[in-house]
């Protein structure tokens, strides 16, 4: 079993004044965020591989009780034979790992992790929807000078593609995201990924079963952490949320 956080970057100086895009910095309160999200981490952790070595023994312990004079391994009983490789048993699956995307805002809130307890990455594909011609701008403002546009936007905001070079819709970046869900998918490690609200609305529904319609209208607010289990029947999630 292994745990996926999924969070957004703390507050950065754009979410303040509420414009789209950019590589804006954190604001102050952003940091704080950060520096609280890495103590949370370690706590989790700390509380799932204690979960974990608690569960160990217990199977240990009911297989224990199964043990009779047939249940050998090369003539050592089976619970013996067991408990001597638990020792050895290292329940961790690896290093921790924590993908951010390559937007200062994300970076910097995975600055005060540990980078010797943590395999940290920075991943474009994670980057925020490239809002094109209307980067840096407010939605306001978009309404206001591009009202056709803000109301098409609207109107199919999963097909909706923002003009301008590299500009993505929703489509855009559901497809850059296939190698990621793959990785993430494939890994047996525990994972902290830190992004944005695009993306997160799609690896949230991704891993949740959302329909791709209800996607781009999910609410994923800064500072709320998802924790995830995926289990055989299903995944398992709880959400927290910052308390400052
Ligand atoms: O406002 C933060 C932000 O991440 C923008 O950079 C991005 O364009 C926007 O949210 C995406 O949200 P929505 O698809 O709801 O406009």
């Amino acid at each position: 079993e292994r745990q996926i956080f999924l969070t957004r970057h703390g507050e950065s100086m754009d979410n303040i004044v509420e414009r789209i895009g950019g590589d804006a910095e954190l604001s102050e309160r952003g940091h704080k965020f950060g520096a609280a999200l890495s103590r949370f981490i370690k706590r989790q952790r700390e509380a799932f591989a204690e979960a974990q070595q608690v569960r160990h023994e217990e199977e240990l312990r009911q297989l224990e009780q199964f043990d009779t004079a047939e249940s050998t391994v090369s003539g050592v009983p089976l619970a013996q034979s067991l408990s001597s490789c638990s020792e050895k048993t290292d329940l961790s699956q690896g290093k921790f790992v924590i993908w951010t995307s390559m937007l200062q805002r994300a970076v910097q809130t995975v600055e005060t992790f540990n980078p010797a307890e943590y395999d940290i990455k920075h991943i474009r594909f994670l980057n925020e929807i490239y809002s094109g011609l209307r980067e840096g701008m407010s939605y306001g403002e978009i309404q206001r000078l591009y009202p056709e546009e803000f109301a098409a936007r609207q109107a199919n905001k999963l097909y909706y593609r923002y003009p301008g070079m590299g500009g993505e819709s929703y489509t855009d970046v559901i497809h850059r995201l296939q190698s990621m869900i793959i990785e993430l998918e494939r890994m047996t490690q525990s994972c902290l990924i830190v992004t944005h609200r695009v993306v997160m609305r799609i690896l949230l529904g991704y891993l949740l079963d959302w329909t791709h319609d209800e996607m781009p209208h999910m609410d994923v607010p800064i500072h709320s952490v998802y924790e995830l289990r995926p289990k055989p029947y299903g995944t398992e999630l709880k959400k927290w949320q910052y308390d400052e």
